[in-house]
């Protein structure tokens, strides 16, 4: 029977997940107990890709940038910050339960997964007349509104008074310094602080992977700007998003920018577009970019009593600056950048006589974004090629995140680099012992090259750009 597209697509992602697994990249959470919901680890190949998005998103976004300055603010702040920034009144999705089966739904995907209005006055949770479980089919509960905030308690004491919250969004360490950043760097508007860290949310529903979790990791900026030139700054973002996308390597057919109407944006936004990714399970938010006005500052100014003004020091214009903020997702951008790179050749490419021609996985990532760039692979276990094989693993390991494999057939060992996407294989042979030069095997065009030993360093660095 032919596969539907929907059914490729699921397949697909399901071959994904089980090869990051298999592959040393994302496990499920506490595991060994039955794992967490919604909860994912990074192992040793997905925390080298990850560090590798963060380390090109701080360049790109923030060190390159004369204009951007870095922060990293604690986690847990002021519970007045998320009063003031209206998280705490406003922050919350709308939960239905099933009185049949008890399993939990957001009644806005309820309501736009039946074709009936996603829009509703957010202050009030929808009413979800003639819905019923998706599951089940049993009656569901009226609707309320559940704050998404998790809460916690500081100090010893478990009362109202020690209440504090996990950030639901690294955006507020960054307003709340402010002051302090234009103080202490002497920074004009208009500038921006960036800032990658961790966020939670206890979002209703969990769904596909790592897609949506109730603990995950953003990269966001805060751009402060003079409100006059707010729609210049959107469009510039606009396209420094853009070109983000293109260096992790994300095709511009796969994702779509979409303006985000009045009702759909989040409280504080006057402009909102989201880029939305097409995942295989559909397409949906990757990152947004918001105009924020000057919500944020205003409403800190009015709950900390501290000024918030700025006065150029060049024209003496005095006003409290407008702020555009891109915010990406570090996981969802792990997540796209993956989907992205991952390619079957039916058949096989493999040269090699011993390589079996069944369907071949190529983890297609750039190569800069790559967790492993070279693997050292002496062609036999032979004594006599192991102690050149692994002196060159020592020299590159410096430079380069490296990997050291001698089992198996050559041909393997080339798939096996070719599905953890290692853009460079050195084999080391025996002719290695005498002319002092290695083969290193580009993984996306296969071309192989005879390289002098004590030139590696400079081509692969060469190539790397
Ligand atoms: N400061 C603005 C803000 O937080 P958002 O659209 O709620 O805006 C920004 O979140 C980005 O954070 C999203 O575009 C997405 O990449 C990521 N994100 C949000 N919720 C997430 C979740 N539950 N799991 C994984 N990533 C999430």
């Amino acid at each position: 029977m032919a596969k539907t597209k929907k059914n490729e697509s699921i397949e697909k992602m399901e071959k994904l997940v089980s090869l990051l697994k298999r592959r040393g990249f994302i496990f499920q959470s506490s595991e060994i107990y039955g794992g967490l919901s919604a909860a994912y680890d990074y192992g040793p190949l997905g925390v080298e890709l990850k560090n590798n998005i963060k380390k090109a998103w701080w360049k790109m976004f923030v060190a390159d940038r004369p204009d951007m300055v870095g922060m990293d603010a604690a986690i847990i702040m002021h519970p007045k910050v998320w009063e003031a920034s209206g998280h705490i009144s406003n922050f919350s999705d709308p939960l239905v339960d099933c009185k049949k089966c008890k399993r939990r739904y957001r009644a806005d995907h309820l309501l736009s997964a039946d074709s009936l209005s996603p829009e509703y006055d957010k202050a009030k949770a929808p009413e979800l007349k003639d819905v019923k479980c998706p599951e089940c089919g049993g009656d569901l509960t009226d609707s309320r509104n559940f704050n998404l905030m998790f809460k916690t308690h500081m100090g010893p004491v478990e009362d109202e008074g020690s209440e504090v919250y996990l950030r639901p969004e690294t955006a507020g360490g960054m307003f709340v310094n402010f002051k302090n950043v234009v103080d202490t760097m002497r920074m004009r508007v208009p500038f921006g602080m960036g800032q990658i860290g961790k966020a939670f949310r206890n979002e209703i529903t969990t769904e596909n992977f790592i897609f949506r979790m109730r603990e995950f990791e953003q990269l966001e900026v805060e751009y402060f700007i003079n409100p006059k030139d707010w729609k210049k700054h959107f469009e510039e973002w606009l396209n420094i998003m853009d070109n983000w996308c293109a260096l992790i390597g994300l095709k511009k057919e796969n994702y779509e920018k979409v303006e985000i109407k009045g009702d759909d944006r989040a409280f504080y936004s006057k402009r909102t577009v989201d880029f939305e990714y097409k995942y295989p399970f559909g397409q949906k938010e990757l990152y947004g970019l918001a105009y924020r006005t000057d919500y944020d500052l205003t409403q800190h100014a009015k709950f900390s009593g501290q000024d918030m003004d700025y006065t150029d020091p060049v024209t003496r214009e005095k006003y409290i600056p407008h702020v555009i903020e891109p915010s990406l997702g570090v996981d969802r951008s792990v997540l796209a950048c993956l989907v992205e790179a991952y390619t079957e050749i039916e058949g096989g490419r493999s040269t090699t006589t011993d390589a079996i021609k069944d369907m071949e996985v190529v983890l297609k990532l750039p190569y800069a974004l790559a967790p492993v760039k070279v693997a050292i692979l002496p062609l036999s276990k032979k004594e006599t090629l192991t102690p050149l094989a692994r002196k060159i693993q020592k020299d590159l390991t410096s430079s380069f995140a490296c990997m050291y494999d001698e089992t198996s057939s050559i041909g393997k060992r080339y798939r096996r680099q070719d599905e953890i996407g290692t853009p460079f294989c050195i084999t080391v042979d025996f002719d290695s012992l005498e002319d002092n030069a290695v083969t290193v095997r580009d993984r996306d065009t296969m071309e192989q090259e005879r390289i002098e030993i004590s030139k590696l360093e400079g081509y692969i660095t060469e190539k790397l750009k």
